[in-house]
């Protein structure tokens, strides 16, 4: 059992049995409130009485009352926590106070889905347990229901809220967390932060008394921050410490906040942004779902929960577990300037080297030959692609090559037929100016009758010809934000209805074609998050395609998110964001190491060029397996210095592949060594070119890049190596 209930000491044990223990009780306040701590996040506990801490109910000995002291498991504003709260609730008296008090609980088997929203799920209930705690603030009457899963064989807690209105007022819930969780002690803050071409990057910081904070207010998870914070013992490493995370599986505006206090107790909430939602008599809101890990086997023993849980169990559908096709996009290779015949040229060269899908991207729809027009009129530009879509489809499939189609569907340019027929449709706030970002406004997603839209055009659009793949993209962020049909007092809402919008209308194209794999972007990786993997299993992760920017990107990018999710291509030389020149050696490296692509002119390229690509494409159909489902382990940072490693170990060590990259090239410089952790110090392993190694070698002292150090024999700036180690 995952959870379980002490009925005499009213605890609540959370536990997987091997990783973790996250442990609730109630506690009763100095006015008579039974409410609901959380006592403790960390190691699997044996037991979960704490009571020889003494910690309940701290008196109020300090000039703060209790309530600044306490642990609450989801702490309202209103009652004397001064740190940032989990609820702030409004009701007939305008006072912003709720009070919860403890009602009951129920446990159950499996884990319940989240109505219009991503989430983690169990494909029998014997994968989870999920407790469900009742609360109430009798004034108002508004009910709130805290709902936890443990995800018994992934080591994952989920966490998410209900509310009910029982009451006979509307009630203003502002910016309602989807967890909270109190810590003993001081954390390093490890987050992803960036922008556009430069995403993910990783940053640490120590402690503070005060509130450390991540958003977003874009309407979209952003490029700037991810919803993924983590708390760090100091001394934490990739292979060592305590490593406590929150991911949050929501695509749109989110908040992110750790505390410490005088007494050393570090809040961790986390939840919507923007989100000031006027709930109705009877009505309910869900929250989206927070997924909580900790480990206790450093950074990589947390990413690797996060791995393995999204790609088996957020991921959906038949490409949720199939090789993903390796593709040629056109947007670097030709971007608007396109003709069938160039696009068939590059598809000749692709299916000659053994490319499996081709992309189509921008610019193939309306009158778009740039990117000031036509988005919202999804039908095809027929003085480009005379015929439509079937006939360059049909030429393309007789190559043997898959076809794919880029759209982005939540947009709408002021020069646009779907504009001069619905001006209402996009948010904006009447009376005001609508601002544009790269000449686009954005359609309101909150309304039933946009979604219809956007759901009919993309369908009629896949119907009209044998389309496989979808880049689903995002190009801008919220400015006025409104909606055309909502109340004045309901417009603090659109940014979640929005989402709600957008998920209906994800959840119904992906249902209606579930054989196609679907790509998300957002101007690259604008959106990467886990709740745009719960309908598409791999996003674009960057509009930088440098290999030496990729190292960095990458590498952030899998602090929470799994290799298969991110989509990485070789691009031209010199790069086109940074101008740098890198070996095709290197670019494929760094590109395997993700969901591998090619994003170039193929026909501009010369036969030597091209026999090397076709090399490197029958590499990675020999390693996506491992790649893509194997167990992903970071070695050395590039936020560290001028090299960066990871490796990937099937699930028996029977294969390994490791990576090793130089970012740029010193003189003199020392030796370098890199251990390989996850590998059987037992077995013998030979490599690519023969080479015999045993795992305690390779585990103890490692493998040498050959670029570096006395005898280098590689002289380029970047370079990289890879060592492909089979068990004999
Ligand atoms: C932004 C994407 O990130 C690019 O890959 C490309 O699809 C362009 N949009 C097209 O406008």
């Amino acid at each position: 059992m995952a959870i379980i209930y002490d009925a005499q000491k009213e605890t609540f044990h959370l536990t997987d049995g091997t990783h973790f223990s996250f442990i609730l009780k109630t506690a009763l306040e100095l006015d008579g409130i039974k409410t609901l701590i959380n006592t403790y996040w960390g190691p699997a506990l044996g037991d979960a009485d704490l009571s020889h801490l003494n910690e309940d109910n701290k008196s109020a000995a300090s000039f703060d009352g209790f309530a600044n002291h306490n642990s609450y498991a989801y702490p309202a504003r209103g009652r004397g926590d001064f740190r940032p709260v989990a609820l702030t609730a409004t009701g007939a008296d305008g006072a912003r106070c709720a009070v919860l008090a403890y009602q009951g609980h129920a446990i159950l088997p499996g884990k319940p889905g989240i109505p219009g929203l991503p989430a983690v799920y169990v494909e029998n209930e014997a994968e989870a347990d999920t407790l469900s705690i009742r609360m109430l603030d009798g004034l108002t009457g508004l009910e709130v229901t805290l709902r936890y899963t443990v995800m018994n064989d992934l080591h994952a807690l989920t966490s998410s809220v209900i509310f009910e209105n029982q009451g006979n007022h509307p009630i203003l819930l502002e910016n309602p967390a989807s967890a909270c969780a109190t810590l003993r002690g001081a954390y390093d803050m490890l987050h992803l932060h960036g922008g556009w071409a430069k995403e993910r990057a990783v940053e640490r910081v120590p402690s503070l008394h005060g509130i450390r904070e991540i958003s977003s207010s874009r309407g979209a998870s952003g490029h700037h921050h991810n919803p993924f914070m983590a708390l760090l013992s100091p001394d934490a490493t990739e292979q060592h410490g305590d490593c406590y995370a929150m991911n949050f599986v929501y695509s749109g505006s989110f908040r992110l906040q750790a505390e410490e206090n005088e007494f050393g107790y570090t809040r961790f909430v986390g939840g919507m942004n923007e989100c000031f939602w006027k709930l109705m008599p009877a009505e309910a809101l869900h929250t989206p779902e927070m997924v909580m890990v900790y480990s206790d086997k450093g950074l990589n023993g947390m990413s690797q929960i996060y791995h393995q849980l999204y790609r088996t169990r957020l991921c959906r559908g038949i490409w949720r577990d199939t090789p993903r096709p390796i593709l040629v996009n056109n947007w670097e290779g030709t971007y608007f300037n396109f003709t069938p015949e160039k696009l068939l040229a590059i598809a000749e060269k692709a299916a000659n080297i053994g490319i499996e899908l081709f992309v189509l991207d921008d610019g193939w729809f309306g009158k778009r030959n740039q990117d000031n027009c036509s988005l919202g009129d999804w039908v095809v530009n027929e003085s480009k692609l005379p015929g439509g879509l079937a006939p360059l489809v049909n030429k393309m499939n007789a190559l043997g090559l898959k076809f794919g189609l880029w759209f982005e569907p939540e947009m709408i340019s002021p020069d646009s037929d779907l504009y001069r027929a619905h001006p209402d449709w996009c948010l904006h706030v009447p009376g005001r100016y609508r601002n544009e970002q790269r000449h686009q406004l954005i359609l309101d997603m909150s309304r039933t009758d946009v979604q219809d839209y956007v759901i009919s055009a993309v369908s009629n659009v896949l119907n009209s010809a044998n389309i496989e793949y979808v880049k689903w993209d995002m190009n801008r962020n919220y400015s006025e934000v409104g909606s055309a049909l909502l109340s004045p007092d309901h417009q603090g809402e659109v940014h979640h209805r929005y989402m709600l919008g957008l998920y209906r209308v994800l959840e119904t194209i992906t249902a209606r074609f579930p054989h196609i794999l679907f790509e998300s972007c957002s101007g690259g990786g604008g959106r990467f998050d886990p709740g745009m993997l719960h309908y598409m299993p791999q996003t674009w992760t960057s509009d930088d395609s440098d290999a030496v920017e990729r190292l960095f990107i990458q590498y952030g990018t899998s602090m929470a998110y799994p290799v298969s999710s991110m989509g990485a291509h070789v691009s031209a030389v010199p790069n086109h964001q940074v101008g740098r020149v890198t070996t095709l050696e290197m670019r494929g490296h760094v590109a395997m190491s993700g969901n591998f692509g090619y994003e170039l002119d193929l026909s501009s390229l010369g036969d030597e060029e091209l026999a090397m690509m076709k090399d490197q494409v029958a590499f990675v159909k020999e390693i996506r397996a491992l790649t893509q489902q194997g167990r992903f382990t970071r070695l050395v940072s590039p936020f560290e210095g001028r090299f960066a490693a990871w490796q990937f170990s099937s699930e028996d060590q029977s294969e390994i592949l490791v990576c090793l990259f130089r970012r740029y090239a010193a003189a003199n410089s020392p030796m370098q060594f890199v251990k390989i952790p996850d590998i059987d110090e037992k077995r013998w392993y030979v490599d690519q070119d023969g080479r015999e190694y045993h795992g305690s070698v390779l585990k103890h002292v490692g493998v040498r890049p050959v670029f570096e150090g006395p005898g280098a024999k590689r002289m380029e700036d970047a370079a990289s190596v890879i060592f492909h180690l089979k068990a004999k």
